[in-house]
């Protein structure tokens, strides 16, 4: 059990799709393929993959994907989503921390602040499993929120407003331990002034920049870069995402 899993086993596929954009993967995924360079029917690990919504774009650029998830219902949604755009992936519902692929893959993503879910050990031996996925030059892409940006300007109470509901997340930072505090809540339509409906809770290891690089070891890469967003911004302090992107 690991700090965060209740929340994501129970509560996640609640908000998942609100808080997650088709469009905004689409975006990624076009910029993704270009900076690796992948070649035509290239294999592509996506862990997590959530509801698919970059599994679907890389297979629909012609792709072999593989999408890791340990969400039946998150796996369910990706499953028809591809159905209904009539690609096929291969879905495992497996805990990314047992991944145990080995050169099969020319491009891995993790996408969306999917890592620090678990210890810093725990973290960096997910970071190892995607290097041994790829064979010799491979790339990995990670994209997570930017801890120094967070320390700076993290709102403690951040809001998102849909057509029936609106999601309020209130946060807190340990700067002890590094790790982001979030209480999801869910209020109704009108309803603004309400405390609202708990969601659930998230806890999560945000990285800096150095540490993030350092954890990869750089050394057995042939190369890592730094950007402050998946569109090639350029990575600072002020960037609220942190993405690395490492050849093999
Ligand atoms: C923030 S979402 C990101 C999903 C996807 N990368 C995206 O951008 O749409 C995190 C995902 O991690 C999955 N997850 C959390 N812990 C996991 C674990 N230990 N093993 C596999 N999946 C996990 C959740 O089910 C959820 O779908």
């Amino acid at each position: 059990m690991f700090q965060s899993e209740r929340f994501f086993r129970e509560s996640w596929p609640a908000i998942s799709q609100a808080v997650e954009s088709p469009a905004d993967a689409a975006r990624a995924v076009q910029w993704i393929v270009g900076r690796a360079g992948l070649k035509p029917g290239a294999r592509v690990l996506d862990a997590p993959c959530g509801f698919g919504r970059h599994s679907v774009e890389f297979a629909g650029k012609g792709y072999k994907v593989t999408g890791v998830d340990f969400n039946e219902t998150e796996l369910g949604r990706a499953r028809e989503s591809a159905g209904a755009a009539g690609v096929s992936l291969n879905l495992i519902c497996q805990d990314m921390r047992d991944m145990d692929f080995s050169g099969e893959f020319d491009l891995a993503v993790n996408l969306f602040s999917s890592i620090g879910y678990f210890s810093d050990d725990e973290d960096r031996l997910l970071l190892d499993r995607f290097w041994r996925a790829l064979s010799p030059g491979g790339v990995f892409v990670l994209d997570t929120r930017n801890r120094d940006q967070c320390v700076r300007s993290m709102p403690r109470e951040e809001r998102q407003r849909f057509e029936h509901w609106t999601l309020r997340i209130e946060n807190s930072f340990d700067p002890i331990t590094s790790r982001w505090l979030a209480r999801w809540w869910r209020l109704a339509a009108g309803a603004d002034d309400q405390p609202g409906d708990l969601i659930g809770e998230s806890e999560i290891r945000l990285y800096s920049a150095h540490e993030m690089r350092a954890m990869l070891r750089p050394e057995r890469w042939s190369r890592v870069d730094l950007y402050g967003a998946l569109d090639g911004t350029p990575f600072s302090l002020d960037t609220p995402r942190l993405v690395l992107v490492a050849r093999k």
